[in-house]
């Protein structure tokens, strides 16, 4: 559950960040390596405007991430009809922006159409390699388990192969039985029903999120136009002094 005090600072921690200028950035980035994982995981939920992003953050993974997020060695075609066919209307998919607005961090909640298991999910997920190990797939998790209690769900499915240790310890940390069978394993968490505070958490999270992206909306364009700034002046002093005589 979200703490008011931990939503403010939050909140400080990614407005300070975004008045770094983009190199100023990349040194805090390196130094921020080494401390832990911020509290609160600006997590958005993503529409139908959002596919070419989603696209280009899963052609983005390598081989191997393919293989281990799609439980087979996916191509580009099959990857891009994979984003085409994504049903906005009926599941959820969340993702994780950073300051240049690149998607980072992203969760498919595929919830099942099957008779048989009306009130169950799917959770699938993928980080790009140079964001893992900070939390963004366990925060992924939480949220897309928070979001599935509040629709009903009672039982969350994740596929993994069994070498996908991080996944694997996602699903057990969140308190998930773990079956292997030989290279694969399925995973999965029975999950309480929807209660006040975990509505209230999923809302106030949302805000958060959608205040989180506007600001970094808000940093790019002012960077950018900064960097048009700087170019421009670049350009004209480069000509003044190829005219000097
Ligand atoms: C699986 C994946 C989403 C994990 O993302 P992440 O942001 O690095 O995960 P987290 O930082 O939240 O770490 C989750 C747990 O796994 C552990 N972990 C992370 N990377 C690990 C690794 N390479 N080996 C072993 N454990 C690892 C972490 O220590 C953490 O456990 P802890 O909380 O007990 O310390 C990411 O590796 C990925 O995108 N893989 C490719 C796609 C994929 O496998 N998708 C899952 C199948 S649907």
């Amino acid at each position: 559950m979200v703490d008011t005090k931990d939503l403010i600072k939050a909140s400080l921690d990614a407005g300070r960040d975004l008045l770094r200028s983009p190199a100023a950035s990349d040194l805090a980035k390196a130094k921020a390596k080494s401390s832990p994982t911020p509290v609160l995981v600006p997590i958005r939920s993503l529409g139908p405007g959002h596919r070419d992003r989603i696209n280009r953050h899963l052609l983005a993974l390598d081989e191997h991430d393919r293989y281990l997020r799609f439980g087979y060695l996916a191509n580009d075609e099959q990857i891009t009809r994979y984003t085409d066919g994504l049903n906005f209307e009926r599941d959820d998919i969340f993702g994780v922006y950073n300051r240049k607005l690149e998607l980072i961090a992203m969760a498919h909640l595929a919830f099942s159409s099957s008779a048989e298991c009306k009130s169950c999910a799917e959770f699938g997920v993928s980080v790009l390699k140079q964001a893992r190990g900070r939390g963004y797939g366990s925060r992924l998790f939480d949220r897309a388990v928070m979001h599935a209690r509040n629709e009903g769900v009672e039982l969350m499915f994740i596929h993994a192969l069994s070498e996908n240790t991080a996944m694997l310890k996602i699903a057990h940390n969140a308190g998930a039985t773990v079956e292997r069978d030989g290279s694969e394993s399925e995973a999965h968490l029975r999950l309480p029903p929807a209660t006040l505070d975990s509505r209230m958490s999923e809302i106030v999270e949302t805000q958060f999120a959608e205040m989180d992206y506007k600001l970094k909306s808000q940093a790019k364009q002012f960077w950018d136009f900064l960097a048009g700034l700087q170019a421009t002046r670049r350009g004209e002093r480069e000509a003044h002094d190829k005219s000097a005589p």
